[in-house]
């Protein structure tokens, strides 16, 4: 195939090129690896532990508070790694009207109302909003209340705020998206540059081991599944953060004691929302806690130990009758693909094909790619205590 042919809009070159981007760009410093030198800021020389020294990284987070939204928030507004650009909430959890002054609600309690809030997308590019108030319950934050928010959105709707600061800072901002990707696929929309121009991207969403809104779906991907196909499609270097490593961060009652104790209005703040969330849990019948999806996602780019990482192709399940949303993960390692030591490199020849073709269709299975070239980062294991670590440490106020 000629190299510069068009693929799903972008090059193969530019898809290549984008996908070694992954290692040299991501916030994860991935394991030993000659690259990950260049992924080094200049200030982490000579520093240890969790996080530290590491930074600061341009973010913008897309959110859909939400109650593990709410302590992710929480988290990475403890976080001098961090500099946030932008909160742009979206609906999901809850709709709009909930999920944006949820967020002005978290920024207000960190005492980080210099951070600019923008109002996302109400809908899913093509489909009605499905709501997860099961969950989150009706407030979206298990029915933990808190006064209305004083600080107001900025004027500027969320995707054309994410464009304005990628392009402002081109090569340096790294989306963290933790709710269904309408906004940022809504960006990508409107700025064919823009994909290029943005660091990195780190989502949590997404399952190669099965749903939890579906037995195929993982919510965030779920209620958007055209945007995540745009936002994994788009040549961004993507970290995939799913239920695969999510499912092992249940909040216990330990946790929320330990934030009942510090004494300051993030920690307290998230203690209320830890423990109405565990009793909406308990109240739903299940046996153990919620888990904190969102914030591993944001301490995995602060701490990259906590995290294993793979490489795979991520194609997303759009047109299915019970399986919209799925995550696909092709990976010529993983499964019986996998290759005696020495042989992997055979194994990127591996195409990628899509579904059997019916009696109307061609004769072959379609080919989306004639050789394996990773556009994923996906977390494959999880350091769990290493995690809650970090959340409750930086929301107590003692890391
Ligand atoms: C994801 O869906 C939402 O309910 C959570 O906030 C998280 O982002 C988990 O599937
Ligand atoms: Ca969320």
């Amino acid at each position: 195939m000629d190299s510069t042919k068009e693929i799903f809009g972008i090059t193969r070159r530019q898809f290549v090129t984008s996908s070694a981007a992954v290692l040299a760009t991501s916030g994860f410093a991935h394991e030993a690896n000659a690259v990950t030198a260049l992924a080094r800021q200049p200030s982490e020389q000579g520093k240890s532990g969790p996080g530290a020294g590491r930074g600061p990284f341009r973010v913008i987070i897309d959110t859909d508070p939400g109650v593990d939204d709410a302590l992710a928030l929480l988290l990475a507004m403890r976080s001098p790694e961090l500099k946030i650009e932008a909160i742009t909430p979206v609906a999901g959890n809850v709709p709009l009207d909930l999920t944006l002054p949820n967020a002005l609600r978290m920024v207000e309690i960190a005492g980080r109302t210099d951070i600019p809030v923008a109002a996302g997308a109400r809908a899913p590019l093509v489909r009605r909003l499905v709501t997860a108030t099961y969950a989150h319950g009706e407030n979206g934050l298990g029915g933990a209340v808190f006064p209305e928010p004083t600080t107001k959105p900025v004027a500027t709707p969320a995707a054309d705020l994410i464009r304005q600061i990628v392009r402002k800072y081109p090569g340096e901002v790294t989306l963290i998206t933790i709710g269904p990707l309408t906004n940022i696929a809504s960006a990508l929309n409107s700025d064919p540059e823009l994909a290029s121009m943005v660091r990195g991207l780190v989502m949590m969403g997404g399952s190669l081991s099965g749903g939890n809104i579906t037995p195929a779906a993982e919510f965030n991907v779920y209620v958007d599944p055209e945007a995540a196909r745009i936002v994994f499609q788009s040549g961004i270097p993507v970290t995939m953060v799913g239920l695969d490593v999510t499912r092992r961060t249940s909040l216990t009652d330990d946790h929320v004691r330990a934030l009942e104790a510090a004494q300051n209005p993030v920690s307290q703040a998230a203690a209320k929302i830890g423990r109405n969330a565990i009793n909406h849990n308990r109240e739903g019948g299940y046996l153990v806690g919620p888990n904190m999806h969102d914030s591993l996602a944001v301490a995995g780019f602060l701490d990259p130990a906590i995290l294993k990482l793979q490489d795979y192709y991520i194609d997303v399940e759009t047109t299915g009758e019970l399986t919209a949303g799925e995550t696909l993960g092709y990976s010529p390692v993983a499964g019986d693909l996998r290759r005696r030591p020495g042989m992997e490199k055979d194994a990127t020849n591996m195409p990628i094909r899509g579904s059997a073709p019916t009696l109307a269709s061609t004769k072959t299975s379609p080919v989306l790619r004639d050789k394996f070239v990773p556009n994923t980062k996906v977390a494959v294991e999880v350091d769990s205590a290493r995690f809650f670590d970090l959340l409750i440490g930086r929301l107590s106020g003692s890391k």
